[in-house]
């Protein structure tokens, strides 16, 4: 039996087929290589190429593989891109999960564990933000990844399925045996681009905006490593399995870093004075996000240990200085 891996050659996906691997399981790769980079992918994992918006494509793959349960990472995830050029959003990310969800019930794979986003609840006044605070999302990327998660709570009312969304924060840094890390194209996170700055493969890093109404004036967001969130979903998917009820979790490390305490942490971390611009504020960038992920902690026993901000950039820059080009050759 294998876990099947929506997304596995992407930033998020290629981590948890790494750590699915470490745990034994057997991992078969879906991924069409849009984003995602095929020496990202495990070489012990089956990577099979194409779209889970083609119905005949996943219908041969199903046939061929025993799938146990699936993990769910295939989407666009660009809020900035999301807001011109919506209907792509919907047509990938909703419908592509719509055809999963058809093979899930035709095949009878009961189980998935996939990536939501805290950019489900839009602008909240509470902080941190719990899973019981209202969705209302502000950009067309968390209006999709809201409707996956209804679309997966109707069907489990129709059929027996069940799943645990993961609400994400800001997922950031690297492996850190140094084998696989960040590589997007363009990149617009605020690590790798601070980091791109250092090694100067662009001149400088701007801080959009500092007139918010935070400690230093930039944006405050919560930081979780890669690898502590990936700990999360192999957590899910044991809870999952176990018999635990389909389930809503935000993921982050419960603490906030300003864009200047970044740009402090990457100095320190890289040793080198990284040259920083100001610029206006970025539009729809709410000024401070953090996470309770108490729910996580106490119902699927997960318990973070990478949460120093140091590490976080540390592992980051650590693949960033070994691969200035990401996966490029
Ligand atoms: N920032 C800069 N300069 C840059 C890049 C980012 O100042 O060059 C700032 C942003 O304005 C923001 C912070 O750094 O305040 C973090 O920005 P990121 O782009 O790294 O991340 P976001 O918080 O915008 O986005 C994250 C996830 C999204 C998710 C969103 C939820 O990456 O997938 O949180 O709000 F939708």
């Amino acid at each position: 039996m294998s876990i099947l891996v929506l997304g596995g050659a992407g930033y998020v996906g290629s981590h948890a087929v790494y750590q699915l691997k470490d745990q034994g399981y057997e991992v078969v790769v879906i991924d069409n290589l849009q984003t995602g980079h095929e020496d990202a992918v495990h070489p012990e994992a089956r990577l099979y190429k194409g779209d889970i918006r083609s119905r005949e494509f996943m219908h041969s793959v199903f046939e061929k593989e025993n799938i146990e349960a699936i993990m769910h990472f295939a989407a666009n995830s660009l809020v900035g891109e999301s807001m011109v050029e919506p209907l792509k959003y919907f047509d990938n990310n909703v419908y592509g999960t719509q055809v999963v969800l058809e093979m899930m019930k035709e095949f009878g794979v009961k189980h998935i564990v996939f990536s939501s986003t805290a950019a489900v609840y839009g602008e909240q006044k509470v902080i941190p933000i719990t899973e019981e605070a209202l969705t209302l999302p502000t950009n067309t990327y968390g209006e999709t990844k809201l409707a996956m998660e209804k679309m997966m709570a109707w069907c489990e009312k129709a059929f027996d399925l069940r799943y645990v969304a993961l609400r994400y924060f800001n997922v950031a840094s690297a492996r850190s045996d140094g084998q696989i890390g960040e590589d997007h194209n363009p990149e617009t996170h605020l690590i790798p681009v601070v980091l791109e700055a250092a090694i100067g493969k662009r001149p400088a890093v701007t801080i959009f905006g500092e007139d918010y109404d935070t400690q230093d004036g930039t944006c405050v967001r919560d930081y979780i490593h890669v690898e502590d969130l990936i700990d999360a979903h192999i957590l899910a998917l044991r809870y999952l399995q176990n018999g635990g009820e389909s389930n809503v979790f935000n993921l982050g490390s419960s603490q906030g870093f300003s864009v200047r305490e970044i740009v402090e942490t990457a100095n320190a971390v890289t040793g080198i004075n990284i040259p920083v611009k100001m610029g206006e504020r970025r539009a729809g960038d709410p000024s401070t996000l953090i996470a309770s992920s108490e729910k996580a902690k106490q119902v699927l026993g997960w318990k973070p240990t990478r949460t120093s901000i140091h590490q976080i950039v540390d592992n980051a820059w650590s693949w960033h200085f070994q691969h200035p080009n990401g996966y490029q050759k």
